[in-house]
């Protein structure tokens, strides 16, 4: 990360003068994570999980406004049962610690995606998570769950057809679609990926 340097005792040390207002993670590389240690794929979601925490406190601590971690894609339900159960699994976990511990950090938790196929338990922390978010001014979470760059064009697409049919706009002024990204890409700088890929 371009606000990092790397002190001589090979510590850390954050270039407040360049630091971003935004970062936003692509959580991959955990089965490749998993497979060099010869453990399953599940094991590599769960060390995944934990350093995203640790990643959350840190950039907490550095005074970063926004985090976004792109956690879960649409694409991800065809992977086996088992796997996209233990990922549900680390969610739900992640959901009931952070419950807990948002009171104290002042840490606000914002999802983005199309929560409907989750457990309707998974679904009623994630609106106390939002509810708890209200009364914080500390850094922003977003969490993409169940996410897609397709699906959110479809969506913004069908609200613009929408508005058009209503008499409120016409197909000729659309040069770029609304609403893409909308809440998500607020002061985005830093993309990276916890995997090898950079974009
Ligand atoms: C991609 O790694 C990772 C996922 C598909 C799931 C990550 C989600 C969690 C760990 C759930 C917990 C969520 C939070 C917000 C803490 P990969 O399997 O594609 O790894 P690879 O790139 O090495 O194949």
């Amino acid at each position: 990360m371009s606000f990092l340097k790397t002190k001589e005792s090979g510590e850390a040390q954050v270039d407040f003068d360049r630091l971003p207002r935004h970062v936003a993670i692509i959580m991959d590389g955990n089965g490749r994570w998993a497979k060099r240690r010869g453990l399953p794929r599940t094991a590599g979601h769960a060390a995944g999980a934990e350093n995203f925490r640790s990643i959350a406190t840190y950039c907490q601590k550095i005074g970063l406004e926004y985090l976004t971690v792109y956690a879960f894609s649409t694409e991800n339900w065809k992977r086996p049962l088992e796997e996209v159960s233990a990922i549900v699994g680390l969610l739900k976990k992640y959901l009931l610690e952070s419950i807990e511990k948002m009171e104290k950090d002042k840490i606000k938790l914002h999802f983005f995606g199309d929560l409907e196929p989750l457990p309707q338990e998974l679904k009623d922390m994630c609106r106390k998570t939002s509810e708890i978010s209200e009364r914080y001014e500390g850094m922003q979470v977003n969490v993409c769950f169940n996410y897609g760059g397709r699906d959110e064009i479809v969506r913004a697409a069908r609200h613009f057809a929408a508005d058009c049919a209503a008499g409120g706009r016409k197909p000729e002024e659309l040069t770029e679609v609304p609403g893409i990204g909308e809440g998500i890409l607020e002061g985005l700088i830093d993309y990276v990926t916890t995997g090898e890929e950079k974009r």
